[in-house]
């Protein structure tokens, strides 16, 4: 599975398959565990993202990581964070249809490797590419959707949250479903035993 997923990441930082590619400065293949039961998705990578070639590690990212530390989560020993689109879009615009719909597989083979049982949509773009195209975020976070055997479920973008600050509370009540879920069907991401 690691072996998979590192294959994945190599073939993955050398993609042209939309013109992204052609601004970015590294491609953000996504970070966590080979073996994560959770996986979050964000929209793309932002200027930080780029410059380092990982998920979340601006401002936002520091906003994430402390939801998920109340929840007993951490990047690197229980979930893997990945996005819809691998590059930054300029100036930090919405991905164009035609750049998530070539980006999607390299996310549909991280799900196939990793096989996530939960999923967590980070923002609307996520929402509406993983669960329904019109999928409303301020309205339907915290719910849950089964596809497959899998749960899926939103929660507001960490974007967001440092714009308006007053929706955090809402938002931890998200990730306190989250772990909820977590205990009742996962079996590994709270034990110490992740590998
Ligand atoms: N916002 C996202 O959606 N993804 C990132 O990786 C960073 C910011």
């Amino acid at each position: 599975m690691e072996l998979q997923l590192e294959q994945l990441r190599q073939q993955c930082v050398q993609c042209q398959r939309c013109s992204l590619c052609q601004t970015r400065t590294n491609v953000v293949f996504g970070t966590g565990v080979p073996n994560a039961e959770v996986m979050f998705v964000g929209e793309g990578p932002g200027q930080n993202e780029d410059e380092q070639g990982l998920p979340f590690v601006g401002r936002s990212g520091q906003l994430l990581d402390c939801y998920l530390q109340a929840i007993g989560l951490h990047r690197d020993k229980n979930i893997f964070i990945a996005n819809i689109v691998k590059c930054r879009p300029p100036n930090n615009r919405d991905p164009l249809a035609e750049e998530w719909e070539a980006c999607m597989p390299w996310l549909r083979q991280q799900f196939s490797i990793i096989q996530p049982k939960i999923v967590v949509c980070l923002g609307r773009i996520a929402a509406q590419r993983m669960i329904r195209p019109n999928f409303s975020v301020s309205k339907e976070h915290g719910q849950w959707v089964e596809k497959n055997g899998v749960f899926f479920t939103a929660t507001l973008h960490p974007a967001a949250l440092l714009r308006n600050p007053i929706q955090k509370p809402i938002a931890f009540e998200d990730y306190v479903a989250i772990r909820e879920k977590i205990q009742q069907i996962c079996t590994h991401t709270y034990s110490s035993n992740t590998k």
